[in-house]
């Protein structure tokens, strides 16, 4: 009998690709990810702790749906991601209608823990052991026979687990323990798998993909992110490739010249630099200065003059100053990014910031965010008109109101007109007569 999944994913496209596989995985045990919340036999949450608010908008989900337990006893709930591995079972103690918590390394056990459950051993369950040692399973092989959960014609593959950098800020480290990157062959044969259900454009994803292999017990040490970018680039069917994040200490000559040298290879870099202090940069525990952080963004454009850049950045970093804050958007100035992400600092569980006492106030914070952000809409905006009369290459993603709507190689959203048949993934040319804030609009030449 067919049962109904739905299944809400907050935060980062790591936890987008765990909740696709999540749900093929259940689709084996016959849930189709189909359902609103009041029709579903299970509900996922799939939830993100990077900052304050994102906890908070995952608990207000997750308390509205105590009604909806009350009115269907049968329904179960369940919660996985980095929130779920920071409460484990505390989450019982607030939120008691749900039925299972599993952690960033322990939802591969989904569908076991399902099927007891439902033999009637137990009322609930929690898995949230985080090893050292840890190894993404090859679930590639066990998607294998599985029809196409969507028709985008982009994906995500995670080429790594964790992270070992230890930012004073950042919660990851705690919510998905060491850093562990996958065996190349996993990663080359899942890429391949998606190639063959019609995926044209595959996006690396790690929080420090530039360390991919140097701190993994199986994998093969000897090949550098920079190497399997290549491997993965020659891939037939592979039309586009992207990564995300690169951290900017690590960040090697040789993997700037991939953007010279593959062309499937699109031009878009996102660079996080956090702050443009080297004070605040060192009591955030980034390991690169200011200085560091933009020869290398001037190496980069030396392969890749046209590469669109973008960046995040946090504003009110405990103890930053008003001297401090004007660094960043000087560093905004030199750089002139074509976007970025931009958050008010906030304190986290098991970090080191949350324990520095010179909390910046939360008017000061709203404030500095508020100019950065109108300074970065300006030169977003600029950055984009300097694309007007340009062709570019665009992937076609689907159709909205006002026609069809693709991403160019530098990730900028583009509308344009175009027949009806062009399909998701097809690569057309657009020339742009039209450039907003967050999109450009053009007409297809080819
Ligand atoms: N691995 C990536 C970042 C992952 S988290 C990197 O190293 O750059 C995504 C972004 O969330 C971070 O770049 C940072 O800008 C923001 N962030 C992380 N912790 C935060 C906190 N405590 N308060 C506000 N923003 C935070
Ligand atoms: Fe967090 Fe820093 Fe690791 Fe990025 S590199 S995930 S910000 S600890
Ligand atoms: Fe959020 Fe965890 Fe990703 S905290 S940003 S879901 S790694």
């Amino acid at each position: 009998m067919t049962k109904h999944l739905y299944i809400k994913t907050f935060g980062c496209q790591m936890n987008e690709r765990d909740s696709e596989i999540m749900a093929q995985l259940l689709s084996q045990e016959g849930y189709l990810a189909d359902a609103a919340v009041s029709e579903a036999d299970l509900v996922i949450l799939n939830t993100c702790s990077i900052r304050a608010k994102a906890e908070q908008k995952f608990f207000s989900l997750l308390g509205s749906l105590r009604q909806e337990k009350q009115r269907r006893p049968s329904l179960r709930i369940a919660v996985a991601g980095c929130v779920a591995q920071q409460e484990g079972e505390h989450i019982f103690e607030r939120m008691p209608h749900v039925d299972i918590v599993v952690g960033t390394q322990q939802f591969w056990q989904l569908p076991a823990i399902l099927r007891r459950l439902e033999q009637g051993k137990g009322r609930r369950e929690v898995a949230c052991g985080l090893a050292k040692d840890f190894v993404i399973p090859p679930f590639q092989k066990l998607l294998q026979e599985q029809p196409v959960a969507s028709s985008s014609p982009s994906k995500f593959v995670t080429i790594m687990q964790g992270c070992d950098n230890y930012c004073a800020y950042c919660v990851v480290p705690s919510t998905r323990g060491r850093e562990i990157s996958r065996p190349v062959v996993d990663i080359l044969e899942e890429v391949e798998l998606l190639v063959r259900q019609g995926v044209k454009e595959i996006t690396l994803l790690g929080q420090n993909v530039n360390s991919y292999g140097s701190t993994n017990p199986v994998a093969d040490k000897a090949t550098t992110f920079a190497d399997l970018l290549k491997m993965t680039a020659a891939l037939p069917g592979v039309l586009r490739l992207r990564f995300t994040t690169s951290n900017p200490q690590d960040l090697s000559t040789e993997l700037m010249q991939c953007f010279r040298d593959l062309p499937n290879l699109c031009p878009h870099f996102h660079l996080p630099v956090q702050a443009g202090s080297n004070a605040v940069l060192k009591r955030m525990h980034r390991k690169y200065t200011r200085e560091l952080y933009l020869d290398k963004v001037a190496e980069l454009r030396s392969f890749r003059p046209e590469i669109a850049l973008s960046t995040d950045v946090i504003v009110g970093f405990p103890g930053e100053t008003e001297e401090d804050f004007a660094q960043t958007i000087s560093l905004l100035e030199a750089v002139r990014f074509h976007g970025s992400f931009s958050f008010k600092y906030s304190d986290r569980p098991n970090t080191r910031s949350a324990a520095f006492s010179d909390k910046v106030d939360e008017q000061v914070k709203s404030e500095r965010l508020e100019r950065f952000q109108s300074r970065q809409n300006e030169i977003s905006l600029e950055r984009n008109q300097e694309f007007l009369g340009k062709s570019v290459e665009v992937m076609v993603e689907g159709r909205g109101d006002a026609g069809l709507k693709g991403r160019s190689g530098s990730n900028h959203i583009v509308h344009f007109a175009g027949p009806d048949q062009l399909q998701p993934g097809a690569l057309v040319m657009v020339t742009i007569n039209h450039a907003g804030q967050h999109s450009l609009k053009g007409e297809m030449t080819k």
